[in-house]
């Protein structure tokens, strides 16, 4: 049986054991997909298992998509661009590192039917997927960028992958027409972007990261100023289809089952 899993710390959250695993069955595949709690020290082991070919996929979340780097042979032109990876898979004998998240956001979105060529794009957040938002959307021909957060060098820091980027200080809310959320808060339900909105007009496309909480306070918010919303239930579904295919060579099914199989 071949083993899969998704590694991050914390994990306990992560659905993407469920949705694998629907597939896996879906698709009479003789596999199985775990999710495990990791230290960055056990990922030498881990990348042995991998070679002998104990484990045949994996995951990886925050706050390891950059971390792993050092340990992979090879990187696809996009885990390299974005210096992230969220999944590894064994090729010729060569641990490879992908990216996903790219067209799990760019898929995601498009599913908005927002066209976003020529676009102002805000993006809230400098963690771990921030990369892939931002090299996705520059795929997608917006016109301008500018990421705002809390710590700005971390924000800085992603000028030296994306020349062109503008930063907002945190606090500031620059015109826009799509803003992203891809910062953590809103996982839990209480929290609240301490961020005004309220000059920025209307019909503009709210978008989270975050799926779990569905409506974080970021999106009640835009929804309430009349803003389109959407959450990042697609984005997930994606990038997991996405590793799926690497994977099982299928493209996994994606229809209203799938999407309610995450309602929780
Ligand atoms: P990591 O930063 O380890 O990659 P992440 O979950 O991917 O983790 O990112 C969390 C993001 O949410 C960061 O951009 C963080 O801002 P800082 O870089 O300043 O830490 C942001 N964030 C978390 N809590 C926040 C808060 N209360 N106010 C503003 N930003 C917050």
């Amino acid at each position: 049986m071949k083993k899969y899993l998704v590694i991050g710390n914390p994990i306990e959250h992560s659905l993407s054991p469920i949705l694998h695993n629907y597939w896996i069955k879906e698709n009479e595949i003789n596999a199985i997909y775990e999710k495990k709690k990791l230290e960055e020290h056990e990922f030498d082991d881990l990348i042995l298992n991998i070679k002998n070919k104990k484990i045949d996929g994996i995951n990886i979340t925050v706050p390891f998509k950059k971390k792993i780097i050092p340990y992979l042979d090879k990187l696809s032109d996009e885990a390299s661009k974005t210096q992230s990876v969220n999944t590894v898979y064994l090729d010729k004998g060569k641990i490879i590192g992908h990216n996903t998240d790219i067209i799990g956001f760019e898929i995601g979105l498009k599913k908005t039917n927002h066209n976003i060529k020529d676009k102002k794009i805000l993006i809230l957040g400098a963690g771990g997927v921030v990369s892939s938002i931002i090299y996705a959307v520059k795929k997608m021909k917006a016109s301008e960028i500018i990421v705002s957060n809390r710590t700005q060098s971390k924000a800085e820091n992603l000028k030296k992958i994306f020349s062109d980027l503008k930063i907002a200080k945190w606090g500031e809310v620059p015109d826009f027409d799509v803003v992203v959320n891809a910062t953590s808060i809103g996982l839990n339900v209480k929290d609240i972007i301490d961020l005004d909105f309220s000059k920025i007009g209307k019909n503009k496309l709210f978008f989270d990261v975050i799926y779990n909480p569905k409506e974080t306070n970021f999106l009640k918010i835009g929804k309430k100023l009349g803003n389109i919303t959407e959450n990042g239930k697609l984005m997930f579904i994606y990038q997991a289809s996405a590793a799926f295919e690497i994977w099982h060579g299928v493209k996994p099914k994606i229809n209203d089952d799938i999407i309610k199989l995450l309602d929780l």
